[in-house]
């Protein structure tokens, strides 16, 4: 019984370690593949700034930063996850932790470092999105957040960034340039593909680096399998070499 009620802990917050034994089989094979292949993109560019993305809302964006943040850390990198949806922050809730001042209290003057929350059940530090200010696409455009950046980056090894839709709103394609490389989820089902098709095209106005696609909730079955364990993801696409 005791074990169960971890399992579902887990599966709520969307949260799986890889080294978590409780952790289903093929969501923790998903990630280190990812990990892996991540370290394989290119020999000639380092990716080490990574956006999270997907045309339409309920993806599994937050839910793989997360766990792409978690897999990463694992491997002994110094992680730092940042929630960048500063219009629908989500991260703090997976991570079941209040939500707290963030990257939009740079506006009022705090400094990065007074930002950074250590979270270790996890292992990685993260940065909360702040209050929901009423320009984000200006926001994270700014040189405020450039510079935090420039900064963040020298203090660890990975940055992940949570992102909101880009075929819904431009957050992400102006943060993507000043990111190594774009992630980008497809949830098999849910968006159209005129709608990935757009959302890809935002990305590419802005010459934003798509290293690859994650293929979300697919069907390993052939019967439609929601909920339970059935968290399945799959690399595929642009730069991933298998
Ligand atoms: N493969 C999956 N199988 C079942 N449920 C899933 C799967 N992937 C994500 N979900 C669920 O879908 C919901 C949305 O996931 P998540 O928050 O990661 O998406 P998102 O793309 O970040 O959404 P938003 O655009 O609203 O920020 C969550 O309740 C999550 O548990
Ligand atoms: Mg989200």
């Amino acid at each position: 019984m005791a074990k169960n009620n971890k399992k579902s802990e887990y599966k709520n917050r969307g949260f799986i370690a890889v080294n978590n034994p409780e952790a289903p089989w093929n969501y923790v094979e998903a990630y280190k593949s990812l990990r892996t292949n991540l370290s394989f993109v290119s020999l000639d560019k380092q990716y080490r700034k990574l956006l999270v993305t997907s045309s339409i809302p309920k993806e599994g964006k937050t839910g793989l930063a997360l766990n792409l943040a978690i897999s990463l850390a694992e491997s002994k990198h110094r992680v730092l996850l940042l929630d960048c949806d500063l219009r629908k922050p989500m991260l703090h809730k997976y991570l079941g932790i209040q939500h707290n001042i963030g990257l939009t209290n740079l506006a009022t003057g705090e400094r990065i470092e007074s930002l950074i929350q250590e979270i270790p059940q996890a292992n990685i530090h993260f940065i909360d999105a702040g209050v929901t200010p009423p320009n984000p696409v200006e926001l994270l455009g700014s040189s405020l957040i450039h510079d935090a950046i420039d900064y963040l980056q020298t203090q660890y090894d990975y940055l992940i960034f949570d992102t909101p839709p880009v075929g819904i709103v431009t957050d992400a394609a102006v943060l993507s340039m000043v990111t190594d490389g774009v992630i980008f989820v497809i949830r098999q089902r849910l968006a159209a593909m005129d709608q990935i098709k757009l959302a890809k095209a935002n990305l590419e106005a802005v010459n934003a680096d798509i290293i690859g696609a994650i293929l979300n909730d697919y069907d390993v079955s052939g019967t439609t399998k929601k909920g339970g364990y059935y968290y399945n993801y799959s690399t595929y696409g642009y730069k991933y070499k298998y």
